[in-house]
């Protein structure tokens, strides 16, 4: 997940260091925001060697040396709909007032008001402007548009005062964006395997079968999964993704290959979740050479026919006993897996909110745990 860490003009705007390091053992990727002000206390180089990333601390890259582009101009959206947060820590009594308000004349309070993501906002101020109206009325109109606020704590101020103002402690901060992002570590000590994506089997050296499956369902819920505390082991046919991070990717290419690793694995693992679309049919063996079109085309068409005859079950049927197909392996099931499986569905639903969303995953779980989805590879030529 990707959230933006703003860092306003406070003294305590070091901590933001220490809570971007905090951040990160969730997994979370952090994009930190600067104000003009917050680069007086700490250099942006510091939040660029922790984060591996630049930056941003000018709206107009222009402002900040670089030359003007159009990436650069819209950079403000393009970062308002990756994040799937927006936290403010510390946030400013000028940047709650202007958050309040709803200006936007800098980068950071551009992007609040360009961003639909949840906010959390971690106030640090000297106890008298803490305590002003202004600033509790500021507190009370964000609170009351669903901010969120983590409020700072009382002790000895930076300006020598002592009361309420201080920035709340990394762990409250780290702790209120992971309730907002909905992170839990109910899967602490599991090892959880998930299959995704297609399958392939090769016809011959060039062609081969496959489906259109992109994999995205397999991949968000290891990543789900291991945002949860799971070790996941994700074996995966080919796909255009990136493996999630933290993940052990094993990359597999056909069905047996697929088979051969789950049961490899299955030993090491408490959750198993079979997301993968296995091929529906495979060659009983591939040629070594690639095939005449009028010897495939032959062959095509003998396996059509093959394939009438071969509905679901026929050919594995042995004395009256339905025989489970070879690529259906079943283990036993953690009962936690259908959180796992709401949350990755959340996550799915949140990233293409305008998309057909698949049939629920919890249910097509079920119906593969249970053995009652239809054998699925069945030998072609
Ligand atoms: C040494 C120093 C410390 C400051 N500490 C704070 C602070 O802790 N909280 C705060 O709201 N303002 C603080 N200010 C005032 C802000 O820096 C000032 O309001 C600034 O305009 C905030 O800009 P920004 O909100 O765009 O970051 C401090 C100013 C100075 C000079």
């Amino acid at each position: 997940m990707k959230i933006a860490l703003g860092v306003s003009g406070g003294v305590a705007a070091y901590k933001a260091a220490e809570l971007v390091r905090r951040l990160q053992q969730e997994k979370l990727d952090v994009q930190v925001v600067m104000t003009r002000s917050a680069q007086e206390f700490v250099a942006p180089l510091t939040f660029a060697a922790l984060t591996g990333q630049k930056v941003i601390t000018e709206m107009f890259s222009a402002e900040a040396g670089a030359p003007a582009n159009v990436e650069s101009a819209i950079e403000h959206i393009a970062v308002a709909q990756r994040i799937d947060l927006l936290v403010i820590a510390p946030a400013t009594a000028n940047v709650l007032a202007k958050l309040a308000r709803g200006i936007a004349d800098d980068f950071l309070t551009t992007l609040h008001l360009a961003t639909t993501a949840p906010v959390v906002v971690a106030p640090a101020m000297n106890v008298n402007m803490w305590e002003h109206p202004a600033t509790q009325e500021n507190v009370e109109a964000l609170r009351a548009r669903g901010v969120r606020i983590v409020e700072p704590d009382e002790g000895y101020l930076a300006c020598g005062m002592t009361g309420a103002g201080r920035l709340a402690g990394v762990e409250a901060i780290a702790r209120a964006v992971c309730e907002v992002l909905g992170i839990r570590h109910d899967f602490d000590g599991e090892t959880a395997l998930v299959t995704a994506g297609p399958t392939c089997e090769d016809l011959d050296p060039v062609r081969f079968l496959t489906n259109r499956s992109s994999g995205k369902m397999g991949y968000a819920l290891a990543d789900a999964a291991g945002r949860r505390g799971a070790r996941v082991i994700l074996i995966s046919g080919p796909t255009a993704l990136e493996p999630p991070a933290g993940v052990e990717l094993v990359s597999v290419r056909t069905t047996e290959e697929m088979y051969r690793a789950v049961l490899e694995r299955a030993t090491e693992c408490t959750v198993v979740i079979k997301a993968a679309a296995v091929a529906d049919y495979r060659p009983v063996s591939p040629h070594s050479k690639k095939l005449d079109r009028s010897r495939l085309r032959a062959r095509a068409r003998e396996a059509a026919g093959q394939a009438r005859r071969l509905d679901c079950g026929q050919r594995r049927h042995t004395r009256g006993r339905r025989v489970r197909p070879r690529n259906q392996y079943r283990l036993p099931l953690r009962s936690g897996w259908t959180r796992a499986f709401a949350a990755a569905d959340e996550q799915v639903r949140r990233r293409q909110p305008h998309s057909r969303r698949s049939p629920p995953a919890a249910a097509r779980l079920a119906a593969g745990a249970h053995g009652r989805r239809r054998p699925r590879t069945r030998h072609l030529i």
